[in-house]
């Protein structure tokens, strides 16, 4: 849950900081990796719940036990009535676009959701652009059509693009392209300062060992301060005070790289940071692809910090927590 206020906080800030604009998005995952049950919860919201649920049913088989003393039940036998009461699909997960149904031998099975039973929030505009530059009446109606295409080339190659309705996207000049990491680092050091400020004020974005990196950028007289610079000063501190940025772009990868955690982002694990930014900065695609320097379709830690201008020797896999 956390996680997700924090990128929601993250792209509150994108429409914010530099990058503004007044559309307001609530970030959603496209997630192939993330599995999520039909509520939407992630996987550790999930083990939470299958904990409390546990609870629940020691709790309801000792007060049937109570009320059966004369049957005579153990407490296992009552426990595994329980069970058995239980729907399988419970505690079954499907990934996204698909719903789990009880099939022969009521054994639950992942089928896809029917897109007519997608619900969209009154008054909400929920439109998503697909990578098929498709607009979508919302993510869960583009993910019950990626798993109607399943099993074919065209189902694999769709992904949530963008928040909004499809779009034209005007095209990224190489001089844009060249100043959107700029940008982007001053942001990421920008959000991280802000997180620490919040903190201070008793919310907590940012856990102890977090806190303790920032820290030292907080203290940095040098920093520039927030708000909207040229490109020449931006280029200018990122010479002066490298190091300074060599943090936040460790910690944004960090936030991205959960499903799963292995050092590599997928375009479902970008999608928190690219779908909310490509319909206000047209250089995101371009800019993440070119990232993705061996062309493998997932963007590893060393392509991730070459991409926003890190020495090969500052790139560090323990900066990732
Ligand atoms: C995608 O669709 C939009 C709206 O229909 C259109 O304006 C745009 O040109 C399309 N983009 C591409 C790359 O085909």
């Amino acid at each position: 849950m956390r996680r997700v206020l924090l990128l929601l906080f993250l792209a509150g800030l994108a429409l914010a900081g530099p990058f503004s604009s007044d559309y307001v998005v609530e970030p959603e995952e496209d997630a192939e990796f993330a599995l999520r049950d039909e509520t939407g919860k992630d996987e550790e919201d999930i083990r939470e719940d299958s904990f409390e649920s546990d609870l629940l049913d020691l709790k309801d088989a000792e007060a049937l036990e109570e009320d059966n003393e004369d049957l005579d039940y153990t407490s296992e036998e009552v426990a595994a009535l329980m069970l058995e009461m239980q729907n399988p699909c419970d505690r079954h997960r499907c990934k996204r676009g698909r719903v789990c149904e009880l099939g022969t031998d009521s054994k639950p099975v992942c089928v896809c959701h029917d897109s007519e039973s997608c619900s969209t929030s009154e008054g909400m505009d929920e439109k998503v652009c697909g990578t098929d530059n498709r607009t979508y009446d919302s993510s869960c109606h583009l993910f019950a059509h990626k798993c109607s295409l399943d099993g074919t080339k065209k189902g694999r190659k769709l992904h949530l693009d963008y928040y909004g309705p499809c779009k034209k996207i005007s095209e990224c000049l190489p001089n844009e392209l060249a100043q959107f990491p700029l940008r982007m680092r001053d942001w990421l050091k920008n959000v991280l300062i802000q997180m620490y400020e919040q903190d201070r004020d008793g919310t907590s974005f940012l856990n102890d060992k977090q806190r303790h990196k920032v820290k030292k950028i907080f203290e940095d007289e040098k920093r520039l301060k927030k708000g909207i610079h040229n490109m020449d000063l931006l280029a200018r501190d990122f010479k002066k005070n490298y190091r300074m940025y060599i943090y936040p772009i460790h910690w944004q990868f960090a936030q991205l790289d959960i499903h799963p955690v292995n050092r590599y982002l997928t375009h479902s694990e970008l999608s928190p940071l690219r779908a909310p930014l490509v319909p206000m900065e047209h250089c995101t695609t371009p800019f993440f692809k070119q990232c993705d320097n061996d062309g493998d379709r997932k963007i590893s830690l060393e392509e991730w910090g070459r991409c926003f201008g890190l020495l090969i020797d500052d790139i560090e896999p323990e900066l990732v927590f």
